[in-house]
């Protein structure tokens, strides 16, 4: 470098650590700050971001079945999240539907059917002959097969009014499998809050989501709704078309975070992305990098 190119790079440096102004309310210290902090924005946004796999890696593989968790944890998702129900004999399995005649090949309520009559179900070959003769996997099978591999699990209590206490049931499963401790190990998430609230006094330190519906809050959530999910909740994760900034702002004031569901297209993902979520819950996770 030239005497000349020396003498500019130290006026510059100069400029930049006194934050001398270059122009009216503009630095050389602006410039190197802003440039190192955008950088560092975009890092701790890509690194920070929550991937979450629907159902599993659902766009790939059968939802609901060991398959699509699989193919979850391969493709490096954050959580995978599943459906918990429960047997007419008391075993918790994974159906996102209340019958098994959409993502099986048998007819009946989750609740009519016992644990042997589900094991017998063929959960794969609807999605695609690939997966023919996939399990409906029990709650049980899942935290054994999962509990130390790299992905965290986002419980749906799924209609929680129809079973009964399955959210003490579910309390002592994530206990008797030593994950309710490990933190961010494990999301309870419902759209029955009132089931939520129950889950969250028998177990505080399990984080938990408040599922948010278009039908229900159509009309948008209130303050004082974000102030009463507050109390129980760590999440909020609403239908994606409730999204905007001013939804995620008003969630981070109170001290929440925000995952909506269910991202389908990268148009939408750069939509919802841009709003300042903290993650997403998506059938695609290549989205969510
Ligand atoms: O995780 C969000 C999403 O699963 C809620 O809707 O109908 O897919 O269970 P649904
Ligand atoms: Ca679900």
């Amino acid at each position: 470098m030239g005497r000349i190119g020396k003498l500019l790079a130290a006026f510059t440096l100069t400029l930049a650590i006194t934050g001398t102004p270059l122009m009216d309310g503009f630095t050389a210290g602006t410039v190197f700050a802003e440039t190192n902090q955008q950088r560092k924005v975009k890092v701790q946004e890509k690194a920070g971001f929550i991937n979450v796999a629907h159902r599993g890696a659902s766009g790939y593989a059968p939802e609901n079945t060991l398959a699509a968790f699989d193919k979850a944890v391969k493709m490096r998702a954050d959580y995978f999240e599943l459906d918990v129900q429960r047997t007419k004999d008391g075993h918790l399995v994974l159906m996102h539907d209340n019958t098994v005649d959409r993502t099986t090949n048998g007819s009946g309520e989750v609740k009519d059917l016992t644990l042997k009559e589900i094991r017998q179900l063929d959960a794969g070959s609807w999605f695609s002959s690939q997966y023919a003769g996939e399990k409906v996997p029990t709650l049980e099978e899942v935290l054994d097969r999962y509990r130390y591999q790299p992905i965290n699990i986002l419980i749906e209590l799924k209609k929680p009014e129809l079973y009964p206490g399955i959210e003490k049931q579910v309390a002592l499963m994530l206990l008797k499998k030593g994950v309710s401790f490990r933190p961010g190990k494990i999301i309870v998430q419902s759209f029955n809050h009132d089931s939520l609230r129950t889950y969250h006094r028998l177990q505080p330190w399990v984080q938990t989501g408040v599922l948010v519906s278009l039908t229900e809050y159509r009309k948008g959530v209130s303050d004082e709704k974000l102030r009463e999910w507050k109390e129980f909740s760590d999440y909020v994760n609403p239908n994606y078309k409730l999204v905007d900034d001013r939804l995620v702002n008003r969630v981070h004031q109170n001290r929440m975070k925000i995952l909506p569901y269910t991202i389908r297209s990268k148009a939408t993902a750069d939509e919802v992305r841009a709003t300042g979520v903290d993650g997403f819950i998506t059938d695609y996770p290549e989205l969510g990098y």
